[in-house]
């Protein structure tokens, strides 16, 4: 049984719509295969980018995507991925299998992407291997609109107007795989790169980001924020959901129960790692200026059979439906310090939004969380008074069209009867339900449509009250008018 207490009165914020931000990296085939097959493939794309992808990707409203890494960003060099293809220099992506990577997805086919999505960018600098001028230069060719060698050199090589970028990450996880540094010496350096990520776009300033903490590394906060918060906007935290410690990576299918609450309770952990994390930028930040950034989270388990260990391809379930469910409420709870997250990554890659083979596509069911959580984009969030089962999640918002309650038991076999309660009298409501018959339940590219929303009419409305079962394994959304 659970109970939730509506109250308009108590606000905690707007829900900003970049924390159901994307990430894609030249690692495996996210690129590569998923979003890139270049014009001449016999795979129906536009300019390149694989259609059917783009078309699915297009209905979850991506309000911003991350780009090119990850680990990847800090080898990158942009001027590698510009200019005529065929002599493009072809590089080995030494942090993902050590594959060639021919750099035919560059900065050019990067922002095709982003306008055939509808969607923001948001760059990732190289610190790591790569120079400030490198870094001033790429800044310069993507934004600048007048003459200059890098607006020069975009316009010959095809695109005389500028692009927005509207978030530019200075390094990436720079205690690891981007230059293992000690957090002194990264806010050092942190200083002096973001001083030349120059301000070309006029009124809308590019929204800079420093290479925050991995997990509970507090001090690695302490440290930043204490040399470095007069010139961030953001900061970045990555945390990874695992089923057991992470040199043990746990199958995505076939899981014993007790995965399935480990898998959980360690997407759970994020709330803890927030609030912490959070403190200690309120001791530098109190009035929340600078936003905490979860550029990188999700399942991370084993790699399907027969795959390249390096490709992090791994099969997604209804389990990870409840790790999307439960950590986009955590976000919502924290709407006041939380500006965006990037969930990784975005297809073949990690916990994906879509899979694809050969030509085939399929959508995961962390791709319907995303679909029917839509609505609380933007939309204002509702600080609730709950009595919740302790495998219910839940989250309220308000905009326009009335509320959005969005619900998630992972229960493994009790149903939750919950009841909730209105300021004023309920004169609609209607609901979406993703369920799991089994804990692994998932779409395959034999069975693509194995998991997937359906219509819930169970939920009745009387007075002022909504009341409806949750069953177990279930995200569940309503939208609620009130007279
Ligand atoms: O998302 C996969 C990798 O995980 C990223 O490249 C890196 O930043 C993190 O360690």
């Amino acid at each position: 049984m659970s109970k939730i207490v509506v109250n308009d009165q108590r606000q905690r914020g707007k829900i900003s719509k970049y924390i159901y931000g994307q990430f894609a990296e030249h690692l495996g085939r996210c690129i590569y295969e998923g979003l890139w097959v270049g014009p001449d493939s016999d795979i129906p794309n536009v300019n390149g980018l694989r259609t059917d992808v783009v078309e699915a990707l297009k209905e979850i409203k991506i309000p911003v995507l991350r780009w090119p890494g990850g680990c990847f960003a800090d080898t990158y060099h942009w001027q590698d991925g510009i200019g005529p293809k065929e002599s493009r220099k072809k590089i080995v992506n030494t942090n993902w299998g050590g594959v060639v990577e021919n750099n035919h997805f560059g900065t050019h086919e990067f922002f095709e992407l982003v306008r055939q999505l509808g969607t923001e960018a948001y760059i990732n600098g190289n610190v790591g291997s790569g120079t400030v001028q490198e870094m001033s230069d790429w800044v310069e060719y993507m934004t600048f609109d007048g003459i200059s060698p890098m607006a020069d050199l975009r316009a010959k090589n095809g695109h005389p107007a500028p692009w927005s970028v509207k978030f530019f990450g200075v390094g990436n996880e720079s205690w690891g795989c981007g230059g293992n540094m000690r957090p002194e010496y990264y806010s050092d350096l942190y200083r002096q790169y973001q001083t030349f990520v120059r301000n070309y776009n006029g009124e809308k300033p590019i929204y800079k980001i420093a290479s925050g903490p991995n997990i509970d590394d507090y001090n690695w906060m302490d440290v930043l924020m204490r040399y470095a918060t007069p010139y961030m906007d953001g900061i970045s935290l990555h945390h990874y959901a695992l089923a057991a410690p992470w040199e043990d990576k746990r199958p995505a299918l076939g899981f014993p129960e007790n995965e399935w609450f480990s898998l959980i309770s360690s997407a759970q952990k994020m709330d803890e790692l927030i609030t912490k994390h959070s403190t200690i930028m309120d001791k530098y930040d109190p009035d929340k200026r600078v936003g905490l950034i979860v550029d990188e989270w999700g399942s991370w388990l084993a790699v399907e059979p027969g795959t390249n260990p390096g490709f992090l391809y791994q099969q997604n379930t209804i389990r990870d439906a409840m790790v999307a469910a439960i950590t986009l409420h955590i976000f919502q709870k924290h709407a006041d310090r939380v500006e965006m997250a990037n969930i990784a990554q975005m297809v073949n890659v990690l916990q994906a939004m879509v899979l694809t083979e050969g030509k085939k596509m399929i959508k995961t069911p962390t791709y319907y969380v995303f679909k029917m959580f839509m609505e609380h984009q933007d939309a204002v969030a509702l600080d609730t008074h709950d009595e919740l089962a302790t495998t219910t999640s839940a989250s309220v918002s308000k905009n326009d069209q009335g509320y959005l309650v969005s619900l998630c038991n992972y229960s493994i076999d009790a149903a939750d009867e919950l009841s909730l309660d209105f300021d004023s009298e309920v004169i609609d409501v209607n609901g979406e339900i993703l369920q799991g018959q089994t804990m692994d339940q998932h779409n395959d590219f034999d069975d693509p449509e194995a998991i997937k929303t359906a219509t819930l009419n169970s939920a009745k409305h009387q007075g002022h009250q909504v009341s409806v079962s949750i069953p177990p394994m279930s995200v569940v959304t309503l939208h609620v008018a009130t007279a």
